[in-house]
């Protein structure tokens, strides 16, 4: 059912509490989600975005309940990514030519996944479509946040920003408002969204911000494509993002390892009592990968200041479990961020090596060659570790 937003401007979107993996398998979302979906009804009637596939016959419904479909003018797509563009396939089969607002990228993007040579009309950032009673939406082309085809519209008098997935949460909730909702539960997965999916981006959304800020708009409400939307003071996610996209880092040192008899786990908790005993003022966290959700871990790597990872050698190698999350960390782009490297190995002792390229190579400066431990570490050898979580902390 639609919910009021502000004067004529409604949320027609779905609630998914029941998603828990989201990009395939790629990503967590422990609090489901939401596909934000926006009705405009002024002289002109417009749709920003749809909902994911799985909705789009609902979806159809539930707008034809609040609106003729022949009335609809304008559909904006704002990102062609399934999860907006989903339903559009759907409704086109009612509605075939209504235009469809979207970049040159967002052709590309629609096309290529539904085939179908929709009424397209190609804008760029400024481009200006009246909707009537004095009202116009401006275009912002958001391109590589998160997708080359990514924009916002700006809706002005009602000044409120539809930003798409910008400033988004997997949050589900019948609440449309920032302030309705547990705010720890909302920044946490705000800052989850942010360093799994935006963080590559950081160099581009810095420079956005301040091209979207230099326009000197006044921002009321920012209509995101997931979780709730920013009503209540909602330049503090702006904020945020400001902080968040100049290579955050917190007073925090994590340790990430996996594990096959044992050996490398202890080393990993006595690091942790190294690093507390040298620098009681440093947050320091441990997780086995294999037992911890790996998009929560990234949180942590983004919130990190440095990243000490151990795998016993195997191989000559190290567990494809740290290989795979390095190769995460890699392809979301963290910079300025320490790593050391630390495991046990029985006989050819590789591990610690082959982390140091890998950590290297993600673009994570190498505090030194590591640490390594031949078989189960006694009890000198976990003083050892100590002294070399103190070492780490000192780095
Ligand atoms: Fe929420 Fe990039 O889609």
């Amino acid at each position: 059912m639609k919910k009021h937003i502000k004067n004529n401007v409604y949320w027609v979107g779905k609630v998914d509490w029941d998603l828990r993996r989201f990009h395939g398998e790629e990503l967590t979302t422990h609090h489901g989600s939401t596909y934000n979906s926006y009705l405009i009804k002024e002289e002109k009637n417009v749709l920003i975005d749809t909902v994911w596939m799985p909705f789009a016959e609902e979806f159809v419904e539930n707008l034809r309940k609040e609106i003729d479909l022949n009335k609809i003018d304008y559909i904006i797509a704002n990102h062609g990514e399934v999860d907006h563009s989903g339903a559009l396939p759907e409704l086109m089969k009612h509605i075939p030519d209504t235009p469809i607002y979207c970049t040159a990228n967002g052709v590309k993007s629609l096309k290529g996944q539904y085939h179908q040579d929709w009424n397209f009309h190609v804008v760029k950032t400024g481009d200006k479509l009246e909707i009537g009673n004095g009202k116009e939406l401006i275009f912002v082309e958001m391109s590589m946040l998160h997708w080359p085809d990514s924009m916002a519209a700006y809706l002005t008098k009602d000044n409120i920003l539809f930003s798409n997935d910008a400033f988004g949460q997997h949050y589900a909730t019948e609440k449309l408002f920032n302030n309705e909702v547990d705010q720890c539960v909302l920044f946490n997965e705000a800052m989850k969204y942010y360093a799994n999916i935006l963080n590559p981006f950081n160099p581009i959304l810095r420079k956005k911000l301040d091209e979207v800020l230099s326009l000197g708009l006044t921002i009321d409400i920012i209509a995101t494509s997931h979780g709730v939307i920013w009503k209540d003071k909602p330049m503090q996610i702006v904020d945020k993002y400001a902080q968040w996209a100049k290579d955050y880092q917190e007073n925090q040192i994590t340790i990430i390892y996996d594990t096959m008899w044992n050996g490398t786990k202890k080393l990993a908790e006595k690091i942790a009592e190294g690093i507390e005993l040298a620098d009681p003022d440093v947050v320091v966290k441990v997780f086995n990968l294999r037992k911890s959700d790996e998009n929560d871990i990234i949180t942590e790597v983004f919130k990190s200041k440095t990243v000490v990872i151990g795998s016993p050698t195997m191989g000559n190698s190290i567990l494809h479990a740290v290989a795979g999350f390095i190769n995460l960390m890699k392809a979301l782009k963290f910079k300025n961020k320490k790593a050391a490297a630390f495991g046990c190995y029985g006989w050819s002792g590789e591990s610690t090596k082959v982390l140091n390229e890998l950590l290297s190579n993600a673009g994570f400066q190498i505090i030194d060659e590591g640490f390594k431990n031949q078989w189960n570490p006694n009890e000198e050898q976990q003083l050892s570790a100590v002294e070399y979580g103190k070492k780490i902390a000192r780095a």
